[in-house]
């Protein structure tokens, strides 16, 4: 979560924009979603998105999860069908790089030329942050990011000579693909710097919930270590921040994610950490947007703080925001973030952001593995984490977008029942 900064001056709108045309950077989420609003919206301009990656957009959430144990094929990951783009003439420019923007004429430079556009949107998103330590041999340590590095991941974990994988980061990413390898029957050890699991967004509770899970199936957990460098002979050797060493078939790199700014930044749009953006995802520059894993933006979910959420539903959210926006109908972006992890039979959903909470209760059955912890700041509800608690989540979403809160006692009584609270 980001400190407050001044607030980004509203800059005038072009309002004769419904029938110019619109460029899109990056299809992943927030892109793809822009562009569907945009037509639902009754956008009659043309519509283009330029993606780096040259794979048929895809979603990435099933990448370290569904995609990797095998239960969901490519197919099912693509947003939209061939014959939807061209029904909505969205072009794809897929494989294709922005070098440049100039804001002043409103142009790019891409790899086939320049373009230009009414409006831009930036969506961007985040990219691996790399080891900042020595790596020696001939292989890289992977990394998971798009499909490429996904079917990557899955060939080099699914050989059967592939015994010892270590895990670097005990993150989202890191935890999902150490309860994939383990499930696989290999020898896990993942290696956290901060003295806890998931410490960014979770709890110690649920910290420690997911630690005792991962270690049922064996995964070894070093926290509160960090890694000094990486060495590959035959195997690999990690050297770890307490002088042990390591050796390991595999490695796997989690260790967060950075802005996609370097293109806006570079074209003298405002930037800290991410693209800054107004609650209607305006940047400083009229008639260029920023939404989803990019954007830095006052959330009213974090008494509106500037904050950069890496979630499908703030880019999905802010994506709509933003074509309601271009269409002659600002909306400021208020919707309660929510995110996801799996990993084993644990099904995680967050509601709402937790930092800064004064009371925690928890709620359900912690043995049985399905319960809700519901964090308050001064008796007002701000976030509730479910575990193996769909319809607590789906409540709790209800609950703190309408900025009500449940009667604390009745909550903490199991025998009471949740919408009664
Ligand atoms: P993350 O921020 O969730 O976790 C990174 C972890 O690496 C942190 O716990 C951090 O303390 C640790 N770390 C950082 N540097 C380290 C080092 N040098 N040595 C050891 N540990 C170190 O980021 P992660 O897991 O890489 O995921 C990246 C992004 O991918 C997420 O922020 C999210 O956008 C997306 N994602 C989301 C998922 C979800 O919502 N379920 C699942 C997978 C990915």
């Amino acid at each position: 979560m980001g400190a407050p900064v001044d607030r980004i001056k509203f800059p005038t709108q072009d309002t004769q924009s419904m029938k110019k045309n619109v460029i899109i950077i990056g299809a992943g989420h927030a892109g793809i979603q822009a562009a569907a609003s945009l037509r639902e919206e009754g956008f009659g301009g043309s519509i283009c998105i330029f993606s780096e990656d040259a794979d048929f957009p895809y979603q990435k959430p099933p990448l370290s999860k569904g995609y990797l144990d095998g239960s969901q094929q490519k197919p099912s990951l693509m947003f939209r069908s061939e014959a939807w783009y061209e029904k909505n003439q969205v072009e794809l420019r897929l494989g294709e790089v922005v070098h440049s923007v100039d804001t002043e004429n409103q142009t790019l430079e891409a790899d086939s030329g320049n373009y230009v556009f009414d409006t831009l949107i930036f969506a961007t998103g985040a990219y691996n942050r790399t080891l900042p330590i020595p790596v020696t041999g001939q292989d890289e340590p992977l990394y998971l990011r798009s499909m490429k590095d996904a079917d990557k991941l899955k060939q080099a974990l699914d050989q059967a000579a592939v015994q010892d994988v270590l895990v670097i980061g005990g993150g989202f990413i890191g935890l999902e693909i150490a309860a994939y390898a383990s499930k696989s029957g290999k020898q896990v050890t993942v290696v956290e710097y901060q003295p806890r699991l998931m410490q960014r967004v979770l709890p110690p509770l649920l910290s420690e919930h997911f630690a005792a899970k991962h270690q049922e199936y064996g995964v070894k957990l070093l926290t509160g270590t960090g890694v000094q460098s990486l060495h590959q002979e035959e195997r690999w050797t990690a050297t770890l921040s307490n002088g042990d060493t390591l050796e390991a078939d595999k490695i796997v790199v989690g260790i967060g994610v950075l802005p996609g700014q370097a293109l806006a930044q570079k074209a003298g749009i405002r930037c800290s950490n991410g693209i800054e953006v107004n609650e209607f995802c305006e940047t400083s520059v009229k008639n260029i947007y920023a939404i989803g894993d990019c954007a830095l933006h006052p959330n009213p979910f974090a008494k509106g703080q500037m904050v950069r959420l890496e979630s499908v539903q703030n880019a999905v959210d802010q994506a709509k925001v933003i074509a309601a926006s271009i269409c002659g109908k600002p909306t400021a972006y208020h919707q309660v973030p929510w995110f996801w992890t799996h990993q084993y039979n644990l099904k995680l959903q967050m509601a709402g952001l937790s930092e800064g909470y004064d009371e925690l209760i928890v709620r359900g059955d912690v043995a049985g593995e399905k319960f809700s912890v519901f964090y308050f700041h001064e008796h007002q509800l701000i976030a509730v984490d479910s575990i193996n608690k769909p319809a607590d989540h789906l409540q709790a979403r209800k609950w703190i977008q309408a900025a009500h809160s449940p009667d604390r006692v009745k909550l903490a009584d199991d025998t009471i029942k949740l919408r009664e609270c």
